[in-house]
């Protein structure tokens, strides 16, 4: 062929590439991951800030900056068992009440240098504090819980004047952990549970058991008053409670109309749950797809994130089995990291305009080529956290 030819080949191909890559015309909001509008004229999503792609069901990340969030890998100590350093994995952002330029990370850490290979026994709830932002870096201030504790939520009631923290699992004696050697969950189990405080620095109440399950993801429908709690677990296993210390946690939904045994394409886990400025309900989730399809079982990347939406807290439930957020992170220093895991997702969104928009997302992260070794990653979202960070004084 000639260049001419080629080159006309070329052109038509990617013409037909770039038009044919539009997704299906939406029709209707779900359409839309409920993340965004359908325009009715040219049938085609308008998402809402830190939402994108055809349907809206990808978070629109921003590149993280190296040396943010919590990542203390390389701390020894005598004492540790292991050389995972303070590995964590995950936590809750929490902007000061009195002091709006503090932020205070909750986070789900492993003594003894154990990493994530001893999540339980030896996960516990640290607080970590930043005067630097957002984004971090955290620096340690103290231990919240002992272990066993761990997947710490964080939000304040207005009606309680109280913060509230959901975990999992339950108070051990400190000498009950000798080793990172693995407890079974019979032994240990995973109760979902609960605590208050009147500060974010405590003191905390005993925590009280709420339901017995694993991986809460409690969105309070707190107002100055309401003291009403909705609460998911594992397997999209839906609750409601009248207030936090209830003894009568409802079960709304009992099961999504998806799949969710293991292996199974939509089997996902620890979902995060939140209801946006329209009453939408959302939930993101670690989807263990390359798990399943990995011909061996044990892939665990790049496909790790995925969104789940719904107009009532009840169902129906909807499942696109689309990514939200991948493994594949790039960093403001241009170069870009493919994590071996990357889970828990939680999102931190602004509160003070009603827009219930995300300004960042949380998760633990595991590097490629490690085992056990684990760490906090701070990712920003979209552009409305510029903002938010010009305001109180960064950037
Ligand atoms: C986390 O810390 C390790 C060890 O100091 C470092 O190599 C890595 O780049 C850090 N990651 C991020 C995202 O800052
Ligand atoms: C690591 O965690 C221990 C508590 O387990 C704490 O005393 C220490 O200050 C932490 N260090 C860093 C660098 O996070
Ligand atoms: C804690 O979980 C275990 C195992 O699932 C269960 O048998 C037990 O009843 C739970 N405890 C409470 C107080 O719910
Ligand atoms: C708690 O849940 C586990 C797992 O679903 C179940 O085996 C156990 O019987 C439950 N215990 C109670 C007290 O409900
Ligand atoms: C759910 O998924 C599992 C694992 O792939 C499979 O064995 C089972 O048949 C599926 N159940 C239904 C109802 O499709
Ligand atoms: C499993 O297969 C993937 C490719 O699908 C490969 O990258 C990985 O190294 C394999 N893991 C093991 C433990 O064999």
């Amino acid at each position: 062929m000639q260049l001419g030819t080629l080159l006309l080949r070329h052109l038509l191909i990617s013409s037909v590439v770039t038009l044919a890559l539009p997704a299906a015309p939406c029709t209707n909001d779900e359409d839309c991951s409920l993340n965004g509008l359908c325009h009715p004229r040219s049938q085609t999503c308008h998402c809402d800030p830190g939402w994108t792609g055809p349907s809206c069901s990808a978070l629109d990340l921003s590149p993280a900056t190296r040396g943010t969030g919590y990542n203390h890998t390389t701390y020894t100590d005598p004492t540790y068992y292991k050389s995972y350093g303070n590995s964590s994995w995950g936590g809750q952002i929490v902007q000061d009440r009195h002091n709006k330029k503090l932020f205070h990370l909750l986070v789900d850490q492993f003594s003894h240098g154990c990493g994530l290979g001893g999540w339980r026994p030896t996960s516990f709830v640290a607080r970590a504090e930043s005067t630097k932002g957002p984004q971090g870096p955290y620096e340690w201030v103290e231990g919240v819980t002992g272990s066993f504790r761990h997947n710490a939520y964080v939000h304040w009631s207005p009606a309680d004047q109280a913060y509230l923290l959901w975990t999992i699992g339950v108070d051990v004696p400190p000498d009950a952990i000798g080793s990172c050697k693995s407890v079974s969950k019979d032994a240990w189990p995973n109760n979902i549970s609960v605590a208050a405080a009147p500060e974010i620095t405590g003191p905390w109440t005993r925590f009280h058991v709420a339901v017995n399950g694993t991986n809460p993801a409690p969105w309070p429908l707190l107002s100055t008053a309401s003291k009403k709690i909705a609460l998911a677990a594992e397997d999209f296993k839906i609750y409601t409670a009248d207030r936090w210390d209830s003894n009568e946690y409802q079960l709304v939904h009992a099961a999504p109309p998806w799949n969710t045994s293991d292996y199974a394409p939509t089997w996902t886990e620890d979902p995060f749950l939140w209801r946006d400025k329209r009453g939408n309900w959302h939930a993101l989730a670690h989807w263990m797809i390359d798990i399943v399809e990995s011909k061996n079982r044990t892939k665990k990347y790049p496909r790790v994130g995925t969104h789940m939406f719904a107009r009532s807290l009840e169902g129906p439930w909807k499942f696109t089995q689309q990514e939200a957020f991948s493994s594949v992170v790039a960093f403001t220093d241009g170069s870009v990291e493919t994590f071996n895991r990357r889970e828990r997702p939680k999102l931190f969104f602004s509160d003070d305009d009603g827009e219930v928009t995300p300004l960042y997302l949380v998760t633990g992260v595991q590097p490629l080529g490690t085992s056990s070794l684990s760490y906090t990653l701070i990712q920003p979202i979209g552009q409305a956290w510029r903002k938010f960070e010009e305001e109180l004084g960064w950037v």
